[in-house]
């Protein structure tokens, strides 16, 4: 046996033999709207930090309050020891933000996901994903060991196929990211839930990107397309974008909080989150819900760079969220082309497969609200170049 009896050194070299292998950089400062690598500043369009909340003085007051009153970790898992009062106000804020019962805080949004799936749907159950589902769904499917089936994206008549030709399952469960993470485009809600109440499924809404992003107060998805919270629409969101911490939920019905708090193993076995987390979490739907001027902020940058971009002919695969992907098909096309945006003091990531369909890579663009309008329109200027000069 050799000293790599796996063939990772091979599996790696292939890897980058298909132009796929991937390497961390590291970046300094704070997630803001402009970041440096190697000491050169870039324009940051990579940001999930929608709100620029990661660095709001009352999210940062309220972390530093938290860690000097709790210190840096909760020291156990939530049924032991772990349960903090800050937890308590956080699962409260968030229930009355997203108008359900109750909520459930988890260490991440995928935890939240992986958790949240497992739980419901096992053997026996039936479980289905858009295509284009984020990868911790996807998981999250596949490890409930549920009978697993994909619908084609935003397929609608699919899904309502795939419900009717149901056999005998004990529960069918639904599962779709409201704002596509690597597409920006929505899912469309109603007509999803309409077809799951038709075929007694329930839906669980992946609202990682809509949560503080879309609607009129900012409660995310349900509110964006004018659907009333309901027992049967699951919502699950993250901590980890627009508010700007760590941390994922689930929020529902007081039964569904209450059977999960006893039954979601990602829940259950592992620790609490951190508490200055969880108080920047909680300040942070404050921020969301007292300051709208920063949700305006927002979309009006949004406007300016999806209409921009349009205007240079680039072809969008959406133009419906802060997450405005330029869809490009071949991977070392839209490698180069990040280098060359780049090079130009842009910072914007390809996206390959897997984490996208093959011939579908992408460089993803996303816009936060701490964005100055004359610094998008002078990367727009630089982006004209390079589309000039047949770089893009
Ligand atoms: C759609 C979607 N769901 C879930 C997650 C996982 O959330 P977290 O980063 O909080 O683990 C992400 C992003 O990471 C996401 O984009």
């Amino acid at each position: 046996m050799g000293s790599d009896p796996f063939g990772l050194a091979a599996a790696l070299d292939e890897r980058r033999a298909a132009g796929l292998y991937r390497s961390v950089r590291r970046v300094e400062g704070a997630s803001s709207p402009h970041l440096a690598i190697d000491g050169r500043d870039y324009l940051n369009l990579a940001s999930n930090n929608y709100l620029g909340l990661t660095t709001h003085p009352r999210v940062v007051g309220a972390a530093a309050d938290a860690l000097r009153q709790y210190g840096t970790g909760a020291g156990a898992s939530r049924l032991i020891a772990g349960h903090l009062a800050i937890h308590e106000q956080l699962e409260t804020a968030l229930a009355a933000f997203k108008q359900t019962e109750a909520a459930l805080v988890f260490p991440t949004g995928y935890m939240a996901n992986l958790g949240a799936i497992t739980a419901l749907v096992g053997p026996g159950d039936l479980v289905i994903a858009d295509r284009l589902a984020h990868a911790s769904l996807i998981d999250a499917c596949r490890l409930s060991r549920a009978t697993f089936r994909v619908y084609p994206h935003g397929d609608v008549e699919r899904l309502r196929a795939l419900l009717a030709r149901r056999r005998g399952a004990r529960r069918t469960l639904v599962v779709t990211d409201s704002v596509f993470s690597m597409d920006g485009d929505l899912a469309p809600l109603p007509a999803l839930w309409d077809v799951c109440r038709a075929h007694d499924a329930w839906l669980l809404v992946d609202d990682a990107h809509g949560a503080g992003v879309l609607g009129a107060t900012g409660r995310g998805a349900l509110e964006h397309v004018g659907m009333a919270p309901t027992d049967g629409v699951i919502q699950m969101g993250t901590l980890s974008k627009a508010f700007g911490s760590l941390g994922g939920f689930i929020a529902g019905s007081t039964t569904l909080i209450e059977y999960l708090r006893n039954t979601a193993r990602a829940f259950i076995y592992t620790t609490a989150l951190p508490p200055p987390a969880a108080a920047a979490a909680l300040a942070a739907i404050r921020v969301v819900q007292e300051e709208p001027a920063l949700r305006q902020a927002l979309w009006a940058r949004q406007a300016q760079w999806t209409d921009g971009l349009t205007r240079l002919g680039l072809p969008l695969v959406s133009n419906a969220t802060p997450i405005v992907p330029i869809l490009l098909g071949d991977t070392a096309r839209t490698m180069a082309v990040a280098q060359a945006l780049q090079h130009a003091g842009i910072y914007a990531p390809g996206i390959r497969p897997p984490t996208v369909p093959e011939g579908a890579a992408r460089i993803r663009t996303t816009v936060m609200a701490t964005h100055a309008a004359e610094e998008l329109d002078e990367a727009l200027v630089k982006i004209a170049a390079l589309v000039h000069r047949g770089e893009l």
